[in-house]
């Protein structure tokens, strides 16, 4: 992150050390100087806490591992619950016909510290393997791993990957220091929570069948920029690096998971929206989890169904992004906020008639994990825009319209279900301040 890596992070850490040696030379300071309770003792720890938990708000990690996108959600990180037995994951053939052969099911785990059924059991770098490698941190050992390529440097002969729809492959490209700020996160920063989650079922060579030609069409490192779907930008009051920092946020949230092209901006339809067979729309009952749990996504018969179809966000005037305002694009991100009805003005409140949110909301449907992207900064929101729009080349695909229920999905995004935005402050019932 830029701004974050300016070695204040050190410079704390020196000045913390003279600190403490002047204590340790007069006893009685310590008395007068003792840090009031709600102050942590380590300011360079509490601001890695504070930038994990960012991290793991803006990506969702919530929407599977349990806490409906909030801090303070009763359920917060502590994994798949009876309670909310629609985050158990169908993988194969089952996932469009329930009896369907082969088929696994998988479930998000507890990423709670707690030393018996959570993520106390391994170290901060095991945490770090598993968002950076998909290496099970149950079966890998503490090590800093030296490849991405199986058998090569110490990468595992036989990788035990974690299983879909865990989206590691898009995770991996986050830069070092924001994966361990993630892992110190859920280490240091969340209260453990005993929550035993079923093993994920799986086939017996851990995916590594699976995902082997995905891994290979979606390199990590990704390929550099521009790739054929991308273009300098035209416009020279544009700011480069700005565009690259926007690529790099569109491949680590995963947009072309939906939107089309995975991880790779090289990959066909990169970022162009639905575009069967590879990019297809994809079903979304009423529990809001995408091909999964609702029940049209189950049953093909099921009721109630809508079909969301990711839109093509590469700035084509007329079927692409290039149709809004980089303000309305920001409030479909910030707000949920349908960009081709919502005007381009700055929104001043979250909820709907008071300031000028719109008093009925258009939101974008259920598929779309605005929810989280809310989270991310200002900054990185302006710079996924100024990518989408001057960093892509621009491609004609129309997308047809979603299917939408009658309130538009307002009763999906009430605070209640989706948590508040700005978040509440650190640490919540659900954290601890070290
Ligand atoms: C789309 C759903 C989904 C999202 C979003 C998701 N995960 Fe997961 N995650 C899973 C599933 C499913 C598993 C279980 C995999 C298995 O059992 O092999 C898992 C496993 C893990 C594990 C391994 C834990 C263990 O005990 O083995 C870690 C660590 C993890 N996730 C971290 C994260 C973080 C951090 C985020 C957000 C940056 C995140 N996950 C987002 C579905 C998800
Ligand atoms: C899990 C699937 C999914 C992911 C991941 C996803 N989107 Fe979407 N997105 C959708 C769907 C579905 C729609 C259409 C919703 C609708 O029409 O109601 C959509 C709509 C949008 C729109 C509105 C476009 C328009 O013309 O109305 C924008 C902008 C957008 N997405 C940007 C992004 C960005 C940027 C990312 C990555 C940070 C992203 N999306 C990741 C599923 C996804």
């Amino acid at each position: 992150m830029p701004g974050r890596s300016d070695g204040s992070g050190v410079r704390l850490v020196v000045k913390q050390v003279i600190m403490m040696s002047a204590i340790a030379a007069t006893p009685l300071v310590l008395l007068n100087c003792a840090a009031p309770a709600d102050e942590s003792s380590d300011p360079a720890l509490e601001q890695q806490i504070l930038r994990g938990r960012e991290l793991v708000l803006e990506h969702a990690c919530s929407g599977c591992h349990g806490g409906s996108f909030t801090p303070d959600g009763a359920t917060w990180l502590v994994g798949l619950t009876p309670a909310r037995a629609e985050l158990e994951f169908r993988i194969g053939a089952c996932a469009a016909q329930p009896d369907a052969q082969p088929c696994f099911l998988t479930r998000p785990r507890n990423l709670t510290p707690d030393d018996l059924t959570g993520l106390g059991r391994f170290t901060e770098r095991q945490i770090f393997n598993a968002l950076r490698f998909g290496l099970r941190p149950g079966e890998t050992p503490d090590v800093e791993i030296t490849s991405t390529t199986p058998g090569e440097g110490n990468f595992p002969v036989t990788p035990k990957y974690l299983a879909p729809p865990m989206p590691w492959p898009a995770w991996r490209h986050m830069p070092d220091e924001d994966l361990r700020a993630i892992a110190v996160y859920l280490k240091q920063g969340v209260a453990p929570v005993s929550n035993r989650v079923e093993d994920s079922e799986g086939p017996p060579d851990f995916w590594a069948g699976l995902l082997a030609p995905f891994l290979a069409e979606n390199p990590y490192p990704a390929v550099p920029f521009p790739t054929n779907n991308e273009m300098e930008p035209v416009d020279p009051s544009v700011n480069r690096e700005q565009v690259l920092r926007g690529r790099q946020v569109a491949i680590q949230h995963d947009c072309g998971a939906c939107h089309g092209g995975g991880t790779n901006p090289a990959s066909e339809g990169f970022l162009q929206g639905v575009r069967p067979p590879a990019f297809p729309a994809f079903p979304v009952g009423l529990t809001g989890q995408p091909a999964m749990g609702g029940t049209c996504a189950m049953q093909p018969q099921g009721t109630p169904c809508w079909m969301m179809r990711p839109r093509n966000l590469t700035p084509h005037p007329a079927s692409g992004t290039g149709q809004y305002a980089d303000r309305q694009i920001f409030n479909a991100l910030r707000f949920g906020l349908r960009p081709s009805t919502t005007p381009d003005v700055e929104i001043t409140s979250t909820t709907p008639g008071q300031g000028n949110f719109p008093e009925k909301p258009d939101y974008l449907g259920l598929g779309m994990p605005w929810p989280g992207w809310r989270f991310m900064s200002d900054a990185d929101l302006w710079a996924l825009i100024a990518y989408l729009k001057h960093g892509l080349k621009p491609v004609d695909n129309v997308v047809e319209a979603s299917d939408a229920p009658a309130d538009l999905w307002a009763s999906e995004y009430t605070v209640d279900k989706i948590g508040p935005y700005p978040a509440p402050s650190y640490p919540t019932t659900n954290e601890v301040r070290k």
